[in-house]
Protein backbone atom coordinates (compact mmCIF):
# COMPACT_ATOMS: atom_id res chain seq x y z
CA UNK A 1 0.00 0.00 0.00
CA UNK A 2 1.70 3.04 -1.15
CA UNK A 3 2.09 6.84 0.31
CA UNK A 4 2.83 9.02 -1.29
CA UNK A 5 4.40 12.30 -0.49
CA UNK A 6 2.49 15.53 -1.82
CA UNK A 7 3.10 18.99 -1.02
CA UNK A 8 -0.10 21.60 -1.52
CA UNK A 9 0.54 24.62 -2.20
CA UNK A 10 -2.23 26.95 -2.28
CA UNK A 11 -1.12 30.29 -3.58
CA UNK A 12 -3.23 33.43 -4.54
CA UNK A 13 -6.60 33.91 -4.54
CA UNK A 14 -9.03 31.58 -6.30
CA UNK A 15 -5.74 29.22 -6.53
CA UNK A 16 -6.47 28.97 -2.57
CA UNK A 17 -10.15 28.23 -3.57
CA UNK A 18 -9.91 25.39 -5.70
CA UNK A 19 -6.68 23.88 -3.73
CA UNK A 20 -9.45 23.35 -0.51
CA UNK A 21 -11.70 21.03 -3.29
CA UNK A 22 -8.36 19.34 -4.51
CA UNK A 23 -7.64 18.51 -0.58
CA UNK A 24 -11.13 17.04 -0.16
CA UNK A 25 -10.67 14.87 -3.40
CA UNK A 26 -7.46 13.43 -1.53
CA UNK A 27 -9.07 13.18 1.70
CA UNK A 28 -12.01 11.27 -0.44
CA UNK A 29 -9.23 8.72 -1.78
CA UNK A 30 -7.52 8.42 1.11
CA UNK A 31 -10.79 7.08 2.59
CA UNK A 32 -12.06 4.69 -0.07
CA UNK A 33 -9.26 3.61 -1.85
CA UNK A 34 -5.63 1.81 -0.85
CA UNK A 35 -3.99 4.93 -1.48
CA UNK A 36 -2.81 7.12 1.14
CA UNK A 37 -0.89 10.20 1.53
CA UNK A 38 1.40 12.63 3.50
CA UNK A 39 0.45 15.66 2.70
CA UNK A 40 2.45 19.44 3.39
CA UNK A 41 0.47 22.56 3.23
CA UNK A 42 2.86 25.55 2.63
CA UNK A 43 1.35 28.88 2.32
CA UNK A 44 3.39 30.73 -0.69
CA UNK A 45 2.41 33.58 -3.61
CA UNK A 46 2.13 36.78 -4.25
CA UNK A 47 -0.20 37.53 -1.02
CA UNK A 48 1.70 35.91 0.64
CA UNK A 49 4.61 37.82 -0.31
CA UNK A 50 2.54 41.35 0.77
CA UNK A 51 1.92 39.91 3.84
CA UNK A 52 5.54 39.06 5.21
CA UNK A 53 7.85 40.08 2.24
CA UNK A 54 8.66 36.69 1.46
CA UNK A 55 7.29 34.09 -1.30
CA UNK A 56 7.37 31.50 0.84
CA UNK A 57 8.93 30.46 4.22
CA UNK A 58 13.08 29.35 3.83
CA UNK A 59 13.35 25.98 3.58
CA UNK A 60 10.36 25.09 0.98
CA UNK A 61 11.78 24.81 -2.03
CA UNK A 62 14.31 21.67 -0.65
CA UNK A 63 10.80 19.89 1.33
CA UNK A 64 9.19 20.22 -2.87
CA UNK A 65 13.09 19.11 -4.43
CA UNK A 66 13.64 16.16 -1.11
CA UNK A 67 10.09 15.16 0.63
CA UNK A 68 7.72 14.94 -2.15
CA UNK A 69 6.57 12.83 -4.54
CA UNK A 70 4.36 14.64 -6.70
CA UNK A 71 3.36 18.72 -5.57
CA UNK A 72 0.07 20.41 -6.32
CA UNK A 73 -0.08 24.01 -6.96
CA UNK A 74 -3.22 26.54 -6.73
CA UNK A 75 -2.07 29.61 -8.39
CA UNK A 76 0.46 32.34 -8.43
CA UNK A 77 0.17 36.20 -9.14
CA UNK A 78 -1.68 39.10 -7.27
CA UNK A 79 -2.17 42.03 -8.28
CA UNK A 80 0.45 44.80 -7.06
CA UNK A 81 2.75 41.76 -5.59
CA UNK A 82 5.63 42.71 -7.58
CA UNK A 83 9.60 42.87 -6.93
CA UNK A 84 11.49 45.78 -6.22
CA UNK A 85 13.06 44.74 -9.66
CA UNK A 86 9.85 44.35 -11.34
CA UNK A 87 9.66 40.64 -11.35
CA UNK A 88 6.70 38.52 -10.41
CA UNK A 89 6.06 38.03 -6.73
CA UNK A 90 5.55 34.19 -6.09
CA UNK A 91 7.95 33.64 -9.06
CA UNK A 92 10.50 31.90 -6.61
CA UNK A 93 7.48 28.93 -6.43
CA UNK A 94 5.96 28.56 -9.90
CA UNK A 95 8.99 29.28 -11.92
CA UNK A 96 11.70 28.70 -9.62
CA UNK A 97 10.20 25.30 -9.10
CA UNK A 98 9.64 24.51 -13.00
CA UNK A 99 13.41 25.34 -13.26
CA UNK A 100 14.68 24.53 -10.34
CA UNK A 101 13.03 20.68 -10.51
CA UNK A 102 13.96 20.87 -14.04
CA UNK A 103 10.03 20.03 -14.99
CA UNK A 104 11.07 20.54 -18.58
CA UNK A 105 7.68 19.47 -19.98
CA UNK A 106 4.31 21.00 -19.19
CA UNK A 107 1.90 18.67 -20.22
CA UNK A 108 -1.81 20.39 -20.98
CA UNK A 109 -4.12 17.96 -22.35
CA UNK A 110 -7.07 19.86 -24.41
CA UNK A 111 -9.95 17.17 -24.08
CA UNK A 112 -13.63 18.24 -24.92
CA UNK A 113 -16.04 16.59 -22.65
CA UNK A 114 -19.68 15.45 -24.01
CA UNK A 115 -21.91 18.09 -22.67
CA UNK A 116 -19.66 21.00 -22.84
CA UNK A 117 -21.22 24.22 -24.50
CA UNK A 118 -18.73 27.09 -25.37
CA UNK A 119 -19.23 30.70 -24.17
CA UNK A 120 -18.75 32.42 -27.45
CA UNK A 121 -20.55 35.81 -28.68
CA UNK A 122 -21.33 36.02 -24.68
CA UNK A 123 -23.77 32.63 -25.46
CA UNK A 124 -23.33 29.11 -24.20
CA UNK A 125 -23.59 26.68 -27.60
CA UNK A 126 -22.01 23.88 -28.44
CA UNK A 127 -19.38 24.85 -31.27
CA UNK A 128 -16.93 21.92 -31.60
CA UNK A 129 -17.45 18.09 -31.67
CA UNK A 130 -16.94 16.03 -28.18
CA UNK A 131 -14.43 13.19 -29.12
CA UNK A 132 -13.18 15.31 -31.67
CA UNK A 133 -11.34 17.28 -29.32
CA UNK A 134 -8.51 15.43 -27.82
CA UNK A 135 -4.79 16.20 -27.77
CA UNK A 136 -2.00 16.56 -25.32
CA UNK A 137 0.23 20.23 -25.89
CA UNK A 138 3.60 19.75 -24.62
CA UNK A 139 4.97 23.10 -24.03
CA UNK A 140 8.72 23.28 -23.05
CA UNK A 141 9.23 24.61 -19.90
CA UNK A 142 13.02 25.38 -18.76
CA UNK A 143 14.27 27.98 -21.58
CA UNK A 144 12.86 30.21 -24.16
CA UNK A 145 11.96 33.36 -23.17
CA UNK A 146 11.40 32.76 -19.75
CA UNK A 147 14.89 31.64 -19.08
CA UNK A 148 16.46 34.49 -17.06
CA UNK A 149 13.28 34.58 -14.81
CA UNK A 150 13.47 31.15 -14.68
CA UNK A 151 17.02 30.96 -13.84
CA UNK A 152 16.88 33.64 -11.43
CA UNK A 153 13.70 32.38 -9.55
CA UNK A 154 15.59 28.87 -9.34
CA UNK A 155 18.58 30.69 -7.92
CA UNK A 156 16.35 32.61 -5.45
CA UNK A 157 14.71 29.42 -4.23
CA UNK A 158 18.21 28.07 -3.64
CA UNK A 159 19.05 30.83 -1.75
CA UNK A 160 22.05 31.23 -4.26
CA UNK A 161 23.53 34.35 -5.78
CA UNK A 162 22.41 35.01 -9.61
CA UNK A 163 24.27 36.60 -12.01
CA UNK A 164 22.82 36.45 -15.55
CA UNK A 165 23.92 37.99 -18.76
CA UNK A 166 24.81 41.88 -18.37
CA UNK A 167 23.08 44.73 -20.19
CA UNK A 168 24.00 45.12 -23.94
CA UNK A 169 24.04 47.78 -26.70
CA UNK A 170 21.92 46.71 -29.69
CA UNK A 171 22.57 48.55 -33.08
CA UNK A 172 20.13 50.85 -34.31
CA UNK A 173 18.35 50.75 -30.53
CA UNK A 174 18.70 54.37 -29.16
CA UNK A 175 17.64 55.73 -25.88
CA UNK A 176 15.58 53.63 -23.09
CA UNK A 177 14.88 49.80 -24.54
CA UNK A 178 14.47 46.76 -22.61
CA UNK A 179 14.99 43.16 -23.91
CA UNK A 180 14.31 39.80 -23.22
CA UNK A 181 17.28 36.89 -24.32
CA UNK A 182 15.20 33.48 -25.47
CA UNK A 183 18.06 30.92 -25.23
CA UNK A 184 17.25 27.80 -26.93
CA UNK A 185 19.13 24.36 -26.36
CA UNK A 186 19.92 21.14 -27.74
CA UNK A 187 19.24 19.71 -24.70
CA UNK A 188 16.17 21.50 -23.78
CA UNK A 189 15.32 20.77 -26.85
CA UNK A 190 15.80 17.43 -27.12
CA UNK A 191 14.28 16.52 -23.63
CA UNK A 192 11.38 17.56 -24.65
CA UNK A 193 10.75 16.70 -28.02
CA UNK A 194 11.93 12.94 -27.14
CA UNK A 195 8.67 13.05 -23.92
CA UNK A 196 6.41 14.44 -26.74
CA UNK A 197 7.26 11.12 -29.03
CA UNK A 198 7.29 9.13 -26.00
CA UNK A 199 3.97 10.18 -24.92
CA UNK A 200 2.43 9.73 -28.40
CA UNK A 201 3.38 6.23 -28.67
CA UNK A 202 1.33 5.53 -25.49
CA UNK A 203 -2.21 7.48 -26.69
CA UNK A 204 -4.38 6.06 -29.21
CA UNK A 205 -3.38 8.63 -31.72
CA UNK A 206 -5.43 11.67 -32.98
CA UNK A 207 -9.54 11.85 -32.97
CA UNK A 208 -10.40 11.78 -36.36
CA UNK A 209 -8.51 8.66 -37.70
CA UNK A 210 -6.69 7.70 -34.78
CA UNK A 211 -3.18 8.82 -36.37
CA UNK A 212 -0.50 9.05 -33.74
CA UNK A 213 1.16 12.43 -34.60
CA UNK A 214 3.78 14.92 -33.28
CA UNK A 215 3.14 18.64 -34.54
CA UNK A 216 6.45 20.40 -33.79
CA UNK A 217 5.24 24.11 -33.20
CA UNK A 218 7.67 26.94 -33.90
CA UNK A 219 8.58 30.20 -35.65
CA UNK A 220 11.64 28.44 -38.14
CA UNK A 221 11.12 30.62 -40.69
CA UNK A 222 12.12 33.99 -38.18
CA UNK A 223 14.03 33.28 -35.28
CA UNK A 224 17.28 31.02 -34.73
CA UNK A 225 16.40 29.30 -31.70
CA UNK A 226 13.07 27.88 -33.62
CA UNK A 227 15.53 26.58 -35.94
CA UNK A 228 17.64 24.35 -33.68
CA UNK A 229 14.37 23.57 -32.14
CA UNK A 230 13.20 22.09 -35.49
CA UNK A 231 16.12 20.38 -36.68
CA UNK A 232 16.33 18.57 -33.25
CA UNK A 233 12.77 17.79 -33.62
CA UNK A 234 13.61 15.91 -37.23
CA UNK A 235 16.53 14.46 -35.87
CA UNK A 236 14.76 13.17 -32.93
CA UNK A 237 11.57 11.92 -35.14
CA UNK A 238 14.16 9.53 -36.72
CA UNK A 239 13.67 7.28 -33.84
CA UNK A 240 10.18 7.00 -33.74
CA UNK A 241 9.35 5.70 -37.44
CA UNK A 242 5.86 4.71 -37.09
CA UNK A 243 4.98 7.94 -35.70
CA UNK A 244 3.49 10.61 -38.36
CA UNK A 245 5.87 13.47 -37.99
CA UNK A 246 4.11 17.55 -38.97
CA UNK A 247 5.44 20.97 -38.88
CA UNK A 248 3.86 24.00 -38.22
CA UNK A 249 4.34 27.98 -37.71
CA UNK A 250 2.60 28.94 -34.72
CA UNK A 251 1.03 31.36 -36.22
CA UNK A 252 -0.69 29.47 -39.04
CA UNK A 253 -0.92 26.61 -35.82
CA UNK A 254 -3.98 28.64 -34.23
CA UNK A 255 -5.70 29.08 -37.11
CA UNK A 256 -5.57 25.18 -37.59
CA UNK A 257 -6.30 24.38 -34.35
CA UNK A 258 -9.21 26.06 -34.18
CA UNK A 259 -10.46 24.82 -37.27
CA UNK A 260 -9.41 21.45 -37.36
CA UNK A 261 -8.51 20.04 -33.59
CA UNK A 262 -9.30 16.69 -34.87
CA UNK A 263 -6.00 16.27 -36.53
CA UNK A 264 -3.74 17.15 -33.78
CA UNK A 265 -2.51 14.09 -30.95
CA UNK A 266 0.67 15.91 -29.43
CA UNK A 267 1.91 19.00 -30.24
CA UNK A 268 5.59 20.14 -29.12
CA UNK A 269 5.99 23.55 -28.67
CA UNK A 270 8.80 26.06 -27.07
CA UNK A 271 8.16 28.28 -23.70
CA UNK A 272 6.34 31.53 -24.91
CA UNK A 273 4.17 29.97 -27.80
CA UNK A 274 3.08 26.78 -25.79
CA UNK A 275 2.06 29.67 -22.52
CA UNK A 276 0.10 31.29 -25.08
CA UNK A 277 -1.36 28.96 -27.62
CA UNK A 278 -2.69 26.66 -24.73
CA UNK A 279 -4.93 29.51 -23.42
CA UNK A 280 -6.20 29.41 -26.65
CA UNK A 281 -6.83 25.86 -27.16
CA UNK A 282 -8.40 25.98 -23.86
CA UNK A 283 -11.55 27.57 -25.73
CA UNK A 284 -12.04 24.35 -27.20
CA UNK A 285 -12.27 22.22 -24.11
CA UNK A 286 -15.07 24.72 -22.51
CA UNK A 287 -12.16 27.29 -21.61
CA UNK A 288 -9.90 28.02 -18.29
CA UNK A 289 -12.50 26.70 -16.02
CA UNK A 290 -11.39 23.25 -17.83
CA UNK A 291 -7.83 23.32 -18.42
CA UNK A 292 -5.21 21.38 -16.41
CA UNK A 293 -1.73 20.60 -16.52
CA UNK A 294 0.95 18.46 -15.49
CA UNK A 295 4.88 19.92 -15.33
CA UNK A 296 6.78 16.82 -15.53
CA UNK A 297 10.65 16.41 -15.00
CA UNK A 298 13.06 12.94 -15.13
CA UNK A 299 12.40 13.34 -11.01
CA UNK A 300 10.18 15.29 -9.75
CA UNK A 301 6.27 16.49 -10.82
CA UNK A 302 4.24 19.09 -10.11
CA UNK A 303 0.31 19.46 -11.23
CA UNK A 304 -1.27 22.67 -11.14
CA UNK A 305 -4.32 24.43 -13.15
CA UNK A 306 -3.43 26.56 -16.00
CA UNK A 307 -5.92 29.82 -14.56
CA UNK A 308 -4.66 31.90 -12.29
CA UNK A 309 -6.08 33.47 -9.16
CA UNK A 310 -8.52 34.65 -11.15
CA UNK A 311 -8.69 38.14 -8.31
CA UNK A 312 -11.83 39.38 -9.38
CA UNK A 313 -13.50 36.22 -8.70
CA UNK A 314 -11.63 35.54 -5.46
CA UNK A 315 -13.73 34.91 -2.21
CA UNK A 316 -16.76 34.33 -3.72
CA UNK A 317 -16.63 30.63 -4.03
CA UNK A 318 -17.91 30.69 -7.59
CA UNK A 319 -14.96 29.28 -9.99
CA UNK A 320 -14.95 26.09 -11.64
CA UNK A 321 -13.12 23.59 -9.53
CA UNK A 322 -12.51 20.95 -12.51
CA UNK A 323 -9.43 22.56 -14.24
CA UNK A 324 -8.01 21.78 -10.48
CA UNK A 325 -9.87 18.15 -9.43
CA UNK A 326 -8.36 17.20 -13.14
CA UNK A 327 -4.93 18.25 -12.16
CA UNK A 328 -5.03 16.08 -9.53
CA UNK A 329 -6.38 13.17 -12.12
CA UNK A 330 -3.52 13.66 -13.83
CA UNK A 331 -1.40 13.74 -10.78
CA UNK A 332 -3.07 9.89 -9.84
CA UNK A 333 -2.15 9.40 -13.76
CA UNK A 334 1.73 9.88 -13.00
CA UNK A 335 2.41 8.44 -9.67
CA UNK A 336 0.99 5.42 -11.31
CA UNK A 337 3.22 5.57 -13.98
CA UNK A 338 6.09 6.72 -12.44
CA UNK A 339 5.70 4.73 -8.77
CA UNK A 340 4.60 2.04 -10.00
CA UNK A 341 1.13 2.50 -8.19
CA UNK A 342 -1.75 0.37 -10.02
CA UNK A 343 -4.25 2.04 -7.57
CA UNK A 344 -3.08 5.48 -8.56
CA UNK A 345 -4.01 4.64 -12.01
CA UNK A 346 -6.91 2.86 -11.09
CA UNK A 347 -8.00 5.76 -8.91
CA UNK A 348 -6.97 8.67 -11.82
CA UNK A 349 -9.43 6.90 -14.06
CA UNK A 350 -12.63 6.98 -11.65
CA UNK A 351 -11.22 10.74 -10.95
CA UNK A 352 -11.89 11.06 -15.06
CA UNK A 353 -15.08 9.48 -15.48
CA UNK A 354 -16.82 11.50 -12.59
CA UNK A 355 -15.36 14.49 -13.89
CA UNK A 356 -16.69 13.41 -17.80
CA UNK A 357 -20.25 12.09 -16.29
CA UNK A 358 -21.23 15.00 -14.13
CA UNK A 359 -20.26 17.30 -17.24
CA UNK A 360 -22.60 15.03 -19.73
CA UNK A 361 -25.35 15.00 -16.62
CA UNK A 362 -24.91 19.03 -17.18
CA UNK A 363 -25.44 19.55 -13.57
CA UNK A 364 -24.30 21.19 -11.12
CA UNK A 365 -21.88 23.66 -13.38
CA UNK A 366 -20.32 26.55 -12.52
CA UNK A 367 -21.02 30.34 -14.54
CA UNK A 368 -18.21 29.56 -17.00
CA UNK A 369 -19.95 26.63 -18.19
CA UNK A 370 -23.61 28.27 -18.14
CA UNK A 371 -24.27 26.82 -14.48
CA UNK A 372 -25.05 28.62 -11.71
CA UNK A 373 -23.17 26.46 -8.81
CA UNK A 374 -20.76 27.43 -6.70
CA UNK A 375 -17.47 25.48 -6.42
CA UNK A 376 -18.11 23.47 -3.95
CA UNK A 377 -21.62 22.58 -5.07
CA UNK A 378 -19.76 21.02 -8.12
CA UNK A 379 -16.67 19.71 -6.30
CA UNK A 380 -19.03 17.96 -3.69
CA UNK A 381 -20.77 16.25 -6.52
CA UNK A 382 -17.79 14.84 -8.23
CA UNK A 383 -16.50 13.70 -4.98
CA UNK A 384 -19.93 11.74 -4.26
CA UNK A 385 -19.71 9.76 -7.23
CA UNK A 386 -16.07 9.10 -7.00
CA UNK A 387 -17.46 7.76 -3.90
CA UNK A 388 -19.46 5.29 -5.28
CA UNK A 389 -17.13 4.75 -7.30
CA UNK A 390 -14.05 3.91 -5.51
CA UNK A 391 -16.66 2.03 -3.15
CA UNK A 392 -18.14 -0.22 -6.31
CA UNK A 393 -14.84 -1.00 -7.29
CA UNK A 394 -12.90 -2.09 -3.92
CA UNK A 395 -15.64 -3.37 -2.82
CA UNK A 396 -16.34 -5.64 -5.90
CA UNK A 397 -12.46 -6.28 -6.35
C1 LIG B 1 1.01 29.62 -16.86
C2 LIG B 1 1.05 30.99 -16.25
C3 LIG B 1 2.47 31.32 -15.79
C4 LIG B 1 3.35 31.29 -17.04
C5 LIG B 1 2.62 32.64 -15.02
C6 LIG B 1 1.75 32.68 -13.80
C7 LIG B 1 4.05 32.93 -14.66
O1 LIG B 1 0.57 31.93 -17.16
O2 LIG B 1 1.30 28.64 -16.15
O3 LIG B 1 0.68 29.48 -18.03
O4 LIG B 1 3.48 32.33 -17.72
O5 LIG B 1 3.91 30.24 -17.33
MN1 LIG C 1 -0.20 31.07 -19.01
Amino acid sequence: MANHRITVLPGDGTGREVTLEALNLLKVVEQHSPLSFSITEIPCGGQYYLETGEEWPSGSFEHCRDESDAILLGAIGWPGAVKPNGDLAGGQVILGLRSGLDLFANVRPIKLYNGIRHKIHGEFKQVWTPGLVDMSIIRENTEGLYQPLLSRSAHLARGEEYSGISDISIPGMDGEFAWDPRPISRIGSERVIRFAFELASQRSGNPSDGTTRVTCVDKSNVTRGCQLFRKIYREIATDFPNIETDESYIDAFTMWLVRQPEFYDVVVVPNMFGDIVTDLASALQGGMGMAASANIGDHHMLFEPVHGSTPKRAGKGEVNPIAMLSSVQLMFEWLGRRKDDPDATIVSQIVESAIEELITKGSPLTYDLGGSASTSEVSLAICASVTEKLKSHYENA
